[in-house]
């Protein structure tokens, strides 16, 4: 791990592909350009990837302050999700995807919910963001407006694939998502895997998040759902768990052994008074770690946020200023974060031959001015306010802090409305 910095050079993109980098007198020499954006002022940074959020929980902010995981769900994210209309679903779509990408986030893995995730597809395919979205499945132990039957999880799953999967130059794709094994039957588990192995899906869900639910998992099954999701051969390097908060030696080995990845949510651990993930421990055992920010359990998509909780809460953990160093929590919100996506070949580093989604920041902004050490000054210093331009798949998206694909204006007004209606 070790990110490296290159300075005054210039990045030369075409066909969404990072085709060359090298000193500017010389890129301009060799090409000639259609767009241009003057970086002097800029440092350019991987795109950030949030790899776990629910954007269709976004409108629940404000209201769930207070509450441990389990009640949380059934007394604010469940009603909530279970009263969804399309109109709703879209509205959290969109005002979850403008403040990602104004947030400097190019790539984002969402649960949505039950229902209406054609609307998230439609809203990632209009902005222009790399999205990975998946419909929540849950088949058991649910209240009855989210209560859904095996079957037609797993064949409006399948409809979706067919209809998204794939589209935008390969942009858009779909993910598998059950909950979480503690809404979910064996049989739904068994088959959501089968149907990510046989389109090559991402496969991600809740695991030992908070100890109630692992409580849960003990009395039903026996075991918490790391041991449980194993039993059933349910592990495998396709399978992202968020959280994995509460792990034994044992789950290490698992998850190492079997090449799985996690979405670690610091801020959601501390909202959700969840607990410290043993991050360092986890790559240690040299598990692929990405950053979420488990929105509606957190109050922003800020992915700055989530590096700069991440590093801090080791700190103050194992009271050594070394636990887990600035080098680390960025690569595990770029790099990390690609390879729970599937994507570790395609984006997450300024490279020669890989996909060109990346984030400007203006150095005039804040804090960068004595530049010391970039890496550093970017995970604890900077913050969306930072970010000024935004490109994903070679299009520039954010252009001087404002989105180029669509009226950010008017569809903020017009969404914030439909949830207020
Ligand atoms: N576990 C099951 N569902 C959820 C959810 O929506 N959010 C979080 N943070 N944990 C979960
Ligand atoms: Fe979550």
């Amino acid at each position: 791990l070790g990110a490296r910095t290159v300075p005054d050079c210039s990045i030369a993109i075409d066909n969404g592909i990072i085709q060359d980098i090298g000193p500017k007198k010389r890129i301009a020499k060799d090409y000639k350009f259609d767009d241009e954006i003057d970086a002097r002022d800029r440092i350019v940074i991987p795109g950030l990837v949030d790899t776990h959020m629910h954007s269709y929980q976004v409108a629940t902010k404000g209201q769930t302050c207070d509450s441990e995981l389990l009640k949380w769900l059934r007394s604010y994210i469940f009603p909530w999700e279970g009263h969804l209309s399309r109109k709703r679903a879209r509205a959290c779509a969109e005002l979850s995807y403008i403040e990602m990408a104004k947030s400097g986030t190019t790539c984002f893995s969402d649960f949505t919910s039950t229902r209406f995730t054609d609307e998230a597809f439609s809203v990632a395919e209009k902005i222009g963001l790399r999205a990975n979205i998946g419909r929540t499945m849950m088949d058991y132990n649910a209240p009855k407006d989210m209560l859904e039957d095996t079957v037609s999880d797993i064949e409006d799953s399948r409809a979706l694939i067919m209809r998204w999967h794939g589209r935008c130059n390969g942009r858009l794709r779909f993910m598998v998502t059950p909950r979480f094994d503690v809404t979910c039957s064996d049989e739904l588990l068994v088959e959501a895997f089968a149907l990510a192995k046989e389109y090559n899906l991402v496969f991600q869900t809740h695991a030992q998040e908070n100890l109630g639910e692992v409580a849960f998992e003990r009395k039903r099954f026996g075991v918490p759902a790391i041991k449980h999701l194993n039993k059933l051969g349910l592990l495998g390097s396709n399978v992202l768990l968020a959280h994995c908060v509460w792990l034994d030696k044992k789950d290490f080995t698992l998850l190492a052994k079997n090449n799985v990845k996690v979405a670690h949510c610091p801020g959601s651990n501390m909202y959700l008074a969840s607990g410290i993930a043993p991050v360092p421990e986890m790559l240690k055992n040299k598990i692929s770690v990405g950053l979420g920010s488990d929105v509606g359990a957190y109050g922003n998509y800020s992915m700055f946020e989530q590096m700069r909780l991440a590093v801090l809460l080791q700190k103050v953990h194992t009271l050594r200023p070394h636990a887990m160093d600035h080098h680390t929590v960025f690569s595990m919100a770029t790099s990390g974060g690609a390879a729970c996506v599937g994507l570790s070949k395609e984006i997450g580093e300024i490279r020669v031959g890989r996909k060109a989604d990346l984030t400007l920041l203006d150095k005039r902004s804040l804090a960068f001015s004595p530049l010391h050490d970039v890496i550093a000054q970017v995970v604890y210093s900077a913050g969306k306010v930072c970010v000024s331009d935004v490109i994903v798949d070679g299009k520039v998206i954010v252009r001087d802090r404002q989105l180029t694909t669509i009226n950010e204006e008017k569809t903020i007004r017009r969404a914030s409305k439909a949830l207020v209606s």
